[in-house]
């Protein structure tokens, strides 16, 4: 149905500092480091490109221009690869349209639900979509546009969901499952970060959103949830029957680039799918294994 309002902005919450990195990331934020060639944020970006979003929101902080520079015009990058007649495509996948990148500040951070909070006045009267550029989300389509696919049937709120083992959901936001349809779940309760026994399910929240604007409003008055800070989880917990509510069960591979070994993970798995360089990577890793 194409009846619904389109998505066509996304919010990235990009403020932490990424100490789980350190040293790495005392002087480039964590959402530069790069899977192979790419940095993590154009991971998102191009995922979020894919499914027609159209306007990317930073929520930023202190020490993360580098984000921004990373999607403008590098003049003298391209001035000297055009004389030099090199291929230019690789830079020009990565620029914005003009007014497409925009920054707003989280000066303190206070929780995932208090920087998605921040982007209220550019995100406005319309239903959006957030990535959590730590979560890399491979797939064919990308995990934006199956959830996209699925907005376009059923409307109102999603979040895309993965199955882990269950003695992993405690640090996540966690599902109460209803009724299925396919790659749709209902979802009846939400919860964050849960003690492994009383966690509803193992689905976790995989780090997609599409939410309605009024997600905003209740954000707003949201007060402290799991460790002390202001919850996303939480506040689209409230909004559970007041607004249609879908868990999207992801097809692809997900890694979590949150963690050093999920990381090393995603480059190796990635590398190895590479065709320029698949083969080689194969026989490096079996020559350090061996
Ligand atoms: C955040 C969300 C959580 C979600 C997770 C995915 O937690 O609060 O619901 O499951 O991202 O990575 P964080 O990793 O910021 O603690």
């Amino acid at each position: 149905m194409s009846s619904r309002k389109p998505i066509k902005k996304a919010v990235f919450p990009v403020a932490g500092l990424g100490t789980r990195f350190l040293p790495a990331t005392k002087a480039i934020p964590k959402e530069m480091l790069p899977v192979i060639d790419r940095p993590l944020i154009q991971y998102a970006v191009d995922e979020a490109r894919e499914a027609g979003i159209e306007q990317m929101i930073f929520v930023t902080g202190r020490g993360k221009t580098a984000i921004v520079e990373h999607f403008d015009i590098a003049y003298e990058l391209e001035s000297t690869m055009s004389e030099r007649g090199k291929d230019m495509g690789i830079l020009e996948a990565t620029r914005a349209t003009p007014g497409d990148i925009i920054t707003v500040r989280q000066q303190v951070p206070m929780g995932l639900g208090h920087a998605i909070w921040c982007a209220r006045a550019i995100v406005g009267d319309d239903p959006f979509a957030i990535f959590l550029p730590d979560e890399l989300m491979i797939g064919s389509p990308g995990c934006m546009k199956q959830m996209v696919d699925a907005y376009n049937e059923v409307g109102g709120n999603l979040i895309s969901v993965i199955e882990v083992p269950k003695e992993e959901v405690f640090s996540y936001g966690v599902i109460d499952p209803g009724a299925e349809s396919g790659a749709l779940t209902e979802v009846k309760g939400l919860v964050e970060k849960p003690a492994v026994e009383d966690a509803p399910s193992n689905k976790i929240v995989s780090g997609r959103y599409i939410l309605q604007p009024e997600v905003m409003r209740t954000l707003e008055n949201q007060g402290k949830g799991a460790g002390g800070e202001i919850q996303l989880t939480d506040a689209m917990a409230r909004m559970i029957g007041d607004q249609p509510f879908h868990a999207v069960t992801f097809e692809g591979k997900r890694y979590d680039c949150g963690s050093k070994l999920g990381f090393i993970e995603a480059t190796l798995a990635l590398a190895l799918e590479r065709e320029d360089m698949g083969q080689d990577v194969r026989a490096l890793a079996q020559r350090l294994l061996g």
